[in-house]
């Protein structure tokens, strides 16, 4: 295992360019499913959820090459229907490869990918689109087992308790490309990724219309081709970095980031008097002495984001006055919260709804990432306070943020990597 050791109180300096999409890469490299003919991808992220897919793929008998950012599929004469628990069981983004399965395969035997750490994650909507559009589906021993003679297209709802869901949209927009018919989701997940998802099936051939809006109208085809294309830009890691400029006071620009992909954050960073201009694909951060508080509501695209919930209440811990977070995604999404306060924050949870008392500075400690995005929020906070920190179970940042370390000594962070026992 690895640790991060993060000198705090530099400031970044100089230009970042964002990586691909990590989100928007994972169901994207599992619609090389749905045909037969070679697909290229451009810009994929080097993390190690990319490498979890690839291995899923290859486990299905997909021929897949990965030369640095770009990977290049071969689904030609796949055999296997199979994503095992093994696989499955690190990354959620692996349960995306049932609806291409069971649409060009008429069968599929996935591994539930279970809860994690940032709260139960059921698949309950995944199923019922599948369902809907004919697949007869049983759950036995932790595995979804799918068989369809055909796929029907058909108009459903897919909203769930906590709306949409991204990647049930992503596995039932799939799914309903190869199925008969027209097929209606509504209540659709928004999502830039599921967006760039159907850009690519469309240039697979499909016939997708108001993808990236809450109705999605799918009418089937009987094939689909293969592709080349370049994923978009990761905005939540920009994110993190827009918040990486405010939290060290540094003059930052990130390039390669969509800003309308951003509109949320933007705003709210603006709220809270972050300075940050767009142009071009540029975004540049200027340097502030103090911040003022805001409150902080995630939502569905486009509303904030989950993925940066953590990451701003990092701003949070050090902005005067209160702020308030409430999650209406994960409701559970807190993890991060005890590892702050040992950095001296003062944050308190009530249900889905921290509130945080601002104090003019952390101080570094030895703290534990827990997952993805509390990670990155501890790498923020390390920049940041007084004195060293040393980040734990690194494993975590590294599954899905490209070289961030590598990036940050670029920028002049006093950051580095150590075994840790
Ligand atoms: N939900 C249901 N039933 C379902 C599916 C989801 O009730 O069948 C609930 C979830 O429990 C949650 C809400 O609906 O409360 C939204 O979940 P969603 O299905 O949209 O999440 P996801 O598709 O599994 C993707 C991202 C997550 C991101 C969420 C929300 C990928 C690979 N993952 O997950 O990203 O937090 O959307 O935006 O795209 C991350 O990158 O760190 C990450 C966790």
């Amino acid at each position: 295992m690895e640790k991060l050791i993060v000198k705090g109180g530099r400031p970044l300096k100089g230009k970042v360019t964002v990586s691909g999409s990590k989100n928007a890469s994972l169901p994207i490299l599992a619609a090389a499913l749905l045909t037969d003919e070679l697909c290229v991808l451009e810009g994929v992220p080097i993390l190690r959820d990319v490498v979890t897919m690839i291995r899923i793929l290859r486990n299905l008998g997909v021929k897949v090459v990965q030369e640095g950012h770009r990977i290049t599929l071969d689904p030609s004469g796949y055999e296997g229907t199979e994503a095992p628990y093994k696989l499955v069981s690190t990354m959620r983004a692996s349960f995306c490869v049932l609806g291409p399965l069971v649409a060009k395969k008429r069968q599929a035997n996935v591994s539930l990918p279970g809860g994690c750490v940032i709260g139960p994650r059921p698949v309950d909507l995944h199923l019922k689109g599948l369902r809907a559009l004919g697949a007869k589906i049983q759950v036995e021993g932790g595995n979804v087992l799918a068989r369809a003679r055909e796929l029907r297209g058909t108009s459903m709802y897919l909203g769930g308790a906590y709306g949409s869901s991204v990647l049930g949209t992503a596995n039932v927009m799939m799914a309903a490309c190869l199925a008969k018919g027209r097929t209606i989701i509504e209540s659709a997940a928004c999502e830039p990724e599921l967006a760039d998802l159907a850009h690519v099936l469309i240039k697979m051939g499909a016939k997708i219309e108001g993808a990236g809006t809450p109705m999605v109208t799918i009418e089937g085809v009987r094939r689909l081709n293969g592709f080349t294309h370049r994923v978009i830009p990761d905005r939540i890691e920009a994110g993190t970095f827009l918040l990486a400029a405010a939290l060290t006071g540094s003059t930052l620009t990130i390039s390669g980031a969509r800003a309308e992909h951003l509109g949320a954050v933007l705003d709210k960073l603006r709220d809270a008097g972050v300075e940050i201009t767009s142009r071009d694909g540029m975004m540049v951060v200027r340097p502030k002495r103090t911040f003022r508080p805001v409150d902080v509501t995630t939502r569905p695209y486009p509303g904030g984001p989950t993925d940066l919930q953590a990451q701003m209440m990092a701003l949070m811990t050090q902005t005067p006055g209160i702020s308030v977070i409430t999650e209406k995604i994960y409701p559970d999404r807190f993890m991060h919260v005890a590892e702050l306060g040992r950095m001296g924050a003062q944050i308190k949870l009530e249900g889905a709804t921290a509130i945080v008392q601002g104090i003019p500075r952390l101080s570094g400690a030895p703290v534990m990432a827990s997952d993805l995005r509390a990670s990155a929020a501890l790498v923020l906070a390390a920049l940041s306070a007084k004195g060293t920190s040393e980040i734990a179970r690194l494993y975590h940042l590294d599954r899905g943020y490209d070289r961030v370390d590598q990036k940050l000594v670029e920028l002049g962070a006093d950051v580095r990597r150590e075994k840790s026992d």
